[in-house]
């Protein structure tokens, strides 16, 4: 498939699924062996498969201006994405080329990354240019200690970043179109952390099976137990979530259903990236390992209300609603998956024809970590 199928389509097939009571099946069952959820060794490779993969880092949005940057690790490596004079988005392994101390944190806009250490001074698009008391280098050539650069693709206003880019790689963008429009902006930025393998986290979010018992009394009231549109392109993923108010959509002619406040859009982007779609907002979320049971969450929040600023405020607070009342109910039972798995109960975990979008990442993942191993 090239690209996700149209509104219309997917509000096509899920008033078919309400009149039939069916919903969309995978063909295959996946076992995963739960050891790869507590293995250090597989951990490693994963990491490895982090860095060699095209990954999201953050959305254009939060690069706007020339000099705004945004700084965290990614992979386990601290990396530094900035917006150049030039209007282009380059990316660093965020080290000084002296001794190494990092040359930001966070998100802000600079003109310059000035070493805190001392005061090594690097332009926005990497070239070292200032030493202090640049005697005490003699012969340092400046020209070989700019930042040391990582490949940054802008795609579908997504920043994604490949620290060891190779030849023949995946176009990131693939099926993605205009997923997150260059009029949305950044109104809201979360870092969480929890006590889950990144894998389980990502596989919460992936698969509608669970709204009717994880979510009786938040989102199951409004949705429906067991019904959902799943695609794949490429290695990417959607996940569509409908409301039950899209069956108000079976009375108006096709070509001018709008489905916007009648479903949720969840795409995984391959390995580690969800984006929802909601009607009035958009939240990119990264899920970065940090341990085989620890996960850090960056979730930036996007307003679709161009540019109102009470439009904004709204789409701030439904976003809020989604990660307080959604969100901690999926992190509990993700956090009570990770406390079992050591007791021994299962050697696999058991994905069936409904969990189909985390079949896919799986086989997916295996493909890429075989992909390393024959390189390595
Ligand atoms: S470590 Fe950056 S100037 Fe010394
Ligand atoms: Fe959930």
């Amino acid at each position: 498939m090239q690209s996700f199928m149209s509104d219309q389509a997917v509000a096509e097939r899920i008033l078919s699924h309400v009149r039939e009571g069916t919903t969309d099946a995978g063909e295959e069952v996946w076992r995963e062996p739960v050891e790869n959820y507590r293995s250090e060794e597989r951990l490693r490779r994963e990491f490895a498969v982090l860095r060699r993969v095209a990954v999201p880092f953050c959305p254009s949005a939060a690069l706007r201006e020339p000099g705004s940057y945004v700084a965290r690790e990614a992979a386990g490596i601290p990396i530094l994405a900035v917006r150049g004079e030039d209007g282009q988005v380059r990316a660093f392994r965020n080290a000084c080329r002296h001794r190494g101390a990092e040359l930001a944190g966070g998100m802000g806009c600079a003109k310059a990354f000035v070493c805190p250490y001392h005061g090594w001074t690097y332009r926005l698009d990497g070239r070292l240019h200032r030493v202090p008391h640049e005697q005490g280098f003699p012969g340092l050539d400046k020209r070989s200690h700019g930042l040391d650069p990582v490949l940054a693709q802008e795609r579908s206003g997504i920043v994604f970043v490949t620290q060891l880019a190779q030849a023949n790689e995946h176009d990131p963008g693939e099926g993605l179109a205009d997923l997150i429009g260059p009029e949305q902006d950044l109104i809201d930025t979360h870092d969480n952390e929890a006590e889950v393998n990144w894998k389980v986290s990502l596989e919460g979010s992936i698969e509608g099976y669970h709204i009717r018992f994880g979510h009786r009394d938040t989102f199951y009231p409004y949705g429906y137990d067991n019904l959902n549109v799943v695609e794949h392109c490429g290695r990417n993923s959607r996940v569509t979530f409908p409301f039950r108010r899209i069956e108000k959509l079976a009375d108006v002619p096709k070509a001018e259903r709008r489905v916007e406040g009648r479903l949720t859009f969840v795409y995984h982007l391959f390995p580690n990236a969800l984006v929802t779609v909601l009607s009035r907002h958009t939240i990119l979320v990264v899920l970065e390992p940090i341990a085989v049971d620890r996960t850090r969450m960056i979730a930036y929040s996007l307003a679709n209300t161009g540019g109102d600023p009470a439009a904004a405020e709204s789409a701030r607070r439904d976003a809020e609603f989604v990660t307080q009342t959604g969100a901690p109910e999926d992190r509990e039972l993700v956090e009570s998956i990770q406390r079992s798995m050591g007791s021994g109960a299962n050697e696999f975990f058991t994905f069936g024809h409904f969990e189909s979008a985390i079949v896919h990442f799986h086989r997916n993942l295996r493909a890429a970590l075989e992909d390393l191993d024959q390189r390595e």
